[in-house]
């Protein structure tokens, strides 16, 4: 036996209030399976079918908002202090909720299995937004796969919701039970901490203990005990659930508000660690100075996993084909770095890499923002090659910023993924591209440069050869973007 820390948590689950101790490495999954929801349900582990997916309501400085997240790969501990819905919350066969009774009668199910996930996207959807376009309605369920119906009758379906609720036959009250209202004043008033309490465990429980502060000094006395990061645990329990890959702590930063929100400071944005892909992909200044990384995110995982995963943990999980650390690099970005006494040091993204997995960061600190230097490019872009659009890893990925001046290039970086142990710049083609001309022969040239920049693996996606022309091509489309033709 070995000593734990179990976490208490207090949160509700539909209607019910529930306190209940739960594990460090437990998942959200387990534990409402615990409280007995069995609707939702577990397939691929790796919060890539979307069966798992549960609504999670939680307040922050602009209200009570729920979004769609994938249950298996979910800290349990994360959901202290929200609102947990599943379709348990919403309906019951003789009484069913809006979106249950439009998908069934549109024959939008069949064995089912998948039904649970889709009608809590669908939900998460439209609890925030009661009149969505039919390409919002499909971006909500890029991440719930469904083996037997088919897509078309469920787009069917929710093209049936959005006629119903564009004629406001129904108001908001349709979508959100209730018994919510009174639920949202109880968790406004109610913001306890998370208690800790020891537990005498059998040996082979891998997690000793996941931390949740609330407060920087918290975080800072903890993180000198060396434990593991975690924020959206979107890599990390995957690496648990699918490797069995479980670290000794984890310090989970995502509640400590110096480490939220985006600003501008003086010719900056400042991206804290804890800002969700989302929440980046929806901010008018990122919007307006850096429409790339919304394209990235556009294209990176799926609605639930793009509600939890962060920037940060994509640049320090330190794949070498991350969307968003590509992206990042070639908007010239610089992150900023805090150890367990409080100092920051910041580090450009370029030089943030050492070699494969290993980054510029020392062991008692963390990343706490990441900033993108405000700059009028005349292109910025991203592109990613993969075998489906969506919820698919790159084989290679680029980003490419420039500044063009009287068809001069007076600035320009490329960053690309995929190439080789890490993300990198294609420096010599920087270099030869700088303070030229733009014509067809000088991108031919630099097609030539970049291939040669680079050794690319060969891998499941993706041969050598192919990675290699991937990286010539993306050259050029970058430039045929920025000409304003596509290929
Ligand atoms: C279904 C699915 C689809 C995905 N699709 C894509 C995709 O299309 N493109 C893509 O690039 N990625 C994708 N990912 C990977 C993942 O979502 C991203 O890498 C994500 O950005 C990780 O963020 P996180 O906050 O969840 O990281 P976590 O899992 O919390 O952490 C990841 C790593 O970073 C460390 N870490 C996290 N935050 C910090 C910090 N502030 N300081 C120091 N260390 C830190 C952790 O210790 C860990 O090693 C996908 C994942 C899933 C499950
Ligand atoms: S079980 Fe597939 S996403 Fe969770
Ligand atoms: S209805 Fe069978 S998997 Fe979707």
């Amino acid at each position: 036996m070995k000593k734990i820390k179990v976490n208490k948590i207090r949160f509700w689950l539909n209607e019910k209030l529930i306190v209940t101790e739960c594990l460090p490495s437990e998942t959200a999954l387990e534990l409402v399976h615990r409280m007995g929801m069995q609707s939702v349900k577990e397939v691929c582990s790796e919060g890539d079918c979307g069966a798992c997916t549960i609504a999670v309501g939680s307040l922050d400085e602009s209200g009570f908002h729920y979004r769609s997240v994938t249950a298996c790969i979910y800290p349990a501990t994360k959901l202290h202090g929200t609102h947990v819905m599943t379709t348990e919350g919403l309906g019951t066969p003789d009484d069913m909720h809006i979106i249950q009774s439009t998908l069934y009668e549109n024959h939008a199910s069949q064995c089912g299995f998948c039904t649970p996930g889709i009608v809590m996207s669908v939900f998460a959807l439209f609890v925030e937004n009661l009149e969505p376009t039919l390409d919002e309605f499909k971006t909500a369920l890029e991440g719930n796969l469904c083996r037997c119906t088919g897509y078309r009758h469920i787009v069917i379906a929710g093209e049936e919701l959005i006629e119903t609720m564009h004629e406001g036959i129904f108001s908001a009250d349709v979508i959100l039970p209730g018994y919510a209202g009174a639920i949202q004043e109880d968790l406004k008033n109610n913001k306890t901490v998370i208690e800790q309490v020891e537990r005498e465990y059998y040996d082979h429980l891998p997690v000793d203990d996941y931390y949740k502060p609330t407060t920087l000094s918290d975080a800072l006395d903890y993180l000198r005990s060396k434990p593991n990061i975690i924020c959206g645990a979107t890599d990390l329990f995957v690496e648990a659930n699918i490797r069995r890959e479980f670290k000794h702590r984890y310090l989970d930063i995502s509640g400590i508000p110096e480490f939220n929100g985006i600003e501008q400071i003086n010719s900056e944005i400042r991206l804290g660690a804890t800002v969700t892909l989302d929440e980046a992909a929806t901010n008018q200044m990122i919007i307006d100075n850096f429409p790339a990384l919304c394209e990235t995110v556009a294209i990176m995982s799926s609605q639930q996993i793009r509600n939890v995963a962060t920037f940060a943990g994509n640049i320090c999980n330190a794949s070498p084909i991350a969307d968003g650390t590509s992206a990042l690099m070639g908007l010239n970005a610089t992150v900023e770095l805090m150890n367990s006494e409080g100092c920051t040091r910041i580090v450009k993204l370029k030089d943030f890499y050492l070699g494969y997995k290993k980054m510029e960061m020392r062991e008692d600190e963390l990343l706490s923002a990441i900033y993108l230097p405000i700059k009028e490019y005349g292109y910025s872009g991203f592109i990613k090659s993969s075998k489906r659009t969506n919820v698919d890893i790159s084989s290679v990925n680029s980003c490419l910023s420039i500044d063009v001046k009287h068809d001069i290039i007076e600035e320009i970086t490329i960053s690309y993924g995929g190439v080789k142990e890490c993300t990198a710049l294609a420096l010599e083609t920087m270099e030869f591209l700088k303070g030229k001309r733009v014509t067809t022969e000088l991108i031919s040239e630099a097609m030539e440069i970049v291939s040669k920049e680079f050794t690319p693996i060969s891998d499941v996606r993706g041969s050598d050869e192919y990675r290699s022309l991937l990286i010539k091509n993306h050259l050029k489309k970058h430039f045929l973007r920025m000409e304003g033709e596509e290929l």
